[in-house]
C-alpha cells in the first residue's frame, strides 16, 4: 500500500499546464485548497474518510460554509483530483501559509529580487541572440566572444586551474566592466586575466606601476626622429586603438598623474583625451578591456605595511571598478595545479608541498613571516627539486635566498615538519 506521508513542505508547487507533474507520494494531501477571493472564491476540502484507504472530498463556493459536493474517493482518484485542482489554480492552505511566512521573514525582498534576476536574464538572452553567429569560448560557465589571434595573445598554460571565483569576472569582461583584482603577490591575479585572454584570443599588454612607468610611457610623448618631431602613443592609447586588453599591474603604486588619466577611461566606452596632442580623442576599440591588479588596496589595506610604498586608492576611484579579492588557492586546488604543472610528481608529494606552502602562509598571516609564499614560488621550488633531487638545495635559490636569515630558518623548520631530510 502507498502511504501519503512526509513533509507537506511547500509541497504544492503548481507547474505550468503541460509540464510533467511530479509524483505525489511525498505530499500530505489533507487540508483545504482554495481559489479566488470573496464571493468568487471556491474551495475543496480533503479529509480522512471513515473507510480504509479512502478520502472524503467536499466542495463549496463563496464565503458561506455550504457544501455542494461531498463524496469519497480512493487514493488514485485523489491524486488525479489534486493534479486537476492545481491546473485550475487551487492552492493549498499549507502553501499559502508558507508563502506568507516567507514574505514576513524578508521573503518579499528575495522573491522580488529573484523575479528581477529572471527578467534581467531573459532580457540579456534576447539581446545576445542576434550576435549568436560570433564564435565564443566557454570559460567556467560563461560564454566569452572570441577575439582574433595576434602576436600579443598570451600562451595557454594548460596547467592553469579556473576555479569558481572566475565566473563573475569573465561575465564582467563580457559586459565590458573595469575589473580590479586585489590580493597577495602570487595569488594568481595577473595569470587569471592572461589565461582568459589566451583561451579567447585577445592580445594583452601589461604596464607595471611598481617601477619606472612614467606618464609618458603610459599616455605617449613627442620625440624627434630623423629631424622630424613625431608623436609616440603610450601603452594606454595603443591598447585602446588596437583593442588589446591592458593589465595595469600594482596599480596602488601608480603616480597620481596616471590615476588621473585613467579615471576618464574607466567609464564603459570612456574615451581618452590626449591633451599633449592638441586634445585628440582616442575612442576605445570594442575589444579593449582594462584591468588592474593591486596588493594593498581596498579590502587588502590591512597589509599595506607589507607592500611598502603602496598608495591608498580612494573610494571614488575604487567605485569605478568591480573589485575582486583573490585568495591563494586552497590546499586541494594547489595540489591539483602542482600535478598539472609537473605531472611526474606523485599526489602525496604534491600534497605535502601544498601543505608546506599553506603553513608558510599561515605564518605570514600571523606576521611571523614577512614574505608571502606564492604559487609561483612553490612551483619553482618543486621544479628545482626535481632537477636536483634535493629538497634543501632546491629551497636555496627558490626560497631561502629571497628572505632574511631568520625567516629562512622558520621556513626550514616548517619544511622539516613535513619532510624528513636525508642525512
Ligand atoms: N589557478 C591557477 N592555476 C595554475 N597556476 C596558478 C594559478 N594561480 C596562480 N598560479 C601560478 O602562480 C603564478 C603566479 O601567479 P600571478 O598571476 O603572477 O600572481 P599575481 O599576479 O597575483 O602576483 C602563475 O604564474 C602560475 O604559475
Ligand atoms: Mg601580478
Amino acid at each position: 500500500m502507498r502511504r501519503l506521508t512526509g513533509p507537506r513542505a511547500s509541497a504544492l508547487y503548481f507547474p505550468p499546464m503541460n509540464a510533467s507533474y511530479p509524483a505525489l507520494q511525498d505530499e500530505d494531501p489533507l487540508g483545504i485548497y482554495t481559489r479566488g477571493a470573496g464571493r468568487a472564491s471556491e474551495w475543496w476540502r480533503v479529509s480522512p474518510s471513515g473507510r480504509a484507504h479512502m478520502y472524503r472530498i467536499e466542495h463549496g463556493q463563496g464565503e458561506d460554509d455550504k457544501v455542494d459536493i461531498d463524496t469519497e474517493i480512493d487514493l488514485d482518484n485523489l491524486e488525479a483530483k489534486l493534479l486537476k485542482w492545481r491546473r485550475e489554480g487551487f492552492v493549498s492552505e499549507a502553501q499559502r501559509a508558507d508563502e506568507a511566512r516567507a514574505a514576513q521573514a524578508g521573503g518579499t525582498f528575495s522573491a522580488a529580487l529573484q523575479q528581477a534576476v529572471r527578467a534581467a536574464r531573459e532580457a540579456g538572452a534576447a539581446q545576445a541572440e542576434p550576435q549568436s553567429s560570433t564564435p565564443t569560448v566557454r570559460i567556467g560557465s560563461v560564454e566569452l566572444p572570441r577575439g582574433k589571434p595576434n602576436a600579443l595573445v598570451p600562451r595557454v598554460n594548460a596547467a592553469y586551474l579556473f576555479t569558481g571565483r572566475g565566473d563573475d569576472i569573465v561575465q564582467d569582461i563580457v559586459e565590458n566592466r573595469r575589473v580590479m583584482l586585489i590580493g597577495h603577490t602570487g595569488s594568481g591575479k595577473t595569470s587569471f586575466i592572461e589565461q582568459v585572454a589566451a583561451r579567447a584570443d585577445y592580445g594583452v599588454l601589461r604596464a607595471n606601476m611598481n617601477g619606472q612607468t612614467t606618464i609618458g610611457d603610459f599616455v605617449g610623448f613627442w620625440t624627434v626622429k630623423g629631424g622630424e618631431t613625431i608623436w609616440v602613443d603610450g601603452i594606454l592609447p595603443v591598447a585602446m586603438r588596437e583593442g588589446y586588453w591592458l593589465i595595469i599591474d600594482e596599480l596602488d603604486f601608480a603616480e597620481p598623474s596616471i590615476l588621473a588619466v585613467l579615471t576618464a577611461v574607466l567609464e564603459p566606452n570612456g574615451r581618452l583625451l590626449l591633451k599633449e596632442r592638441g586634445n585628440e580623442i582616442v575612442e576605445p576599440h570594442p575589444s579593449f578591456r582594462l584591468f588592474a591588479t593591486a596588493n594593498a588596496a581596498g579590502a587588502m589595506s590591512a597589509y599595506r605595511h607589507l607592500y611598502q610604498g603602496a598608495n591608498l586608492l580612494n573610494e571614488a576611484f575604487l567605485d569605478r571598478w568591480r573589485v575582486y579579492l583573490f585568495d591563494y588557492l586552497s590546499l586541494e586546488e594547489e595540489t591539483e595545479v602542482l600535478l598539472r604543472t609537473l605531472p611526474v610528481l606523485t599526489r602525496p608529494l604534491a600534497q605535502t608541498l601544498a601543505a608546506i606552502a599553506a603553513d608558510c602562509r599561515a605564518a605570514f598571516a600571523r606576521e611571523d613571516l614577512a614574505s608571502a609564499f606564492s604559487t609561483r614560488r612553490l612551483i619553482d621550488w618543486a621544479e628545482l627539486m626535481l632537477r636536483t633531487g634535493d629538497v634543501e638545495r632546491a629551497a636555496g635559490p627558490a626560497i631561502y635566498a629571497k628572505v632574511s636569515a631568520d625567516e629562512a630558518a622558520l621556513i626550514r623548520s616548517i619544511i622539516r615538519h613535513h619532510v624528513i631530510f636525508d642525512a
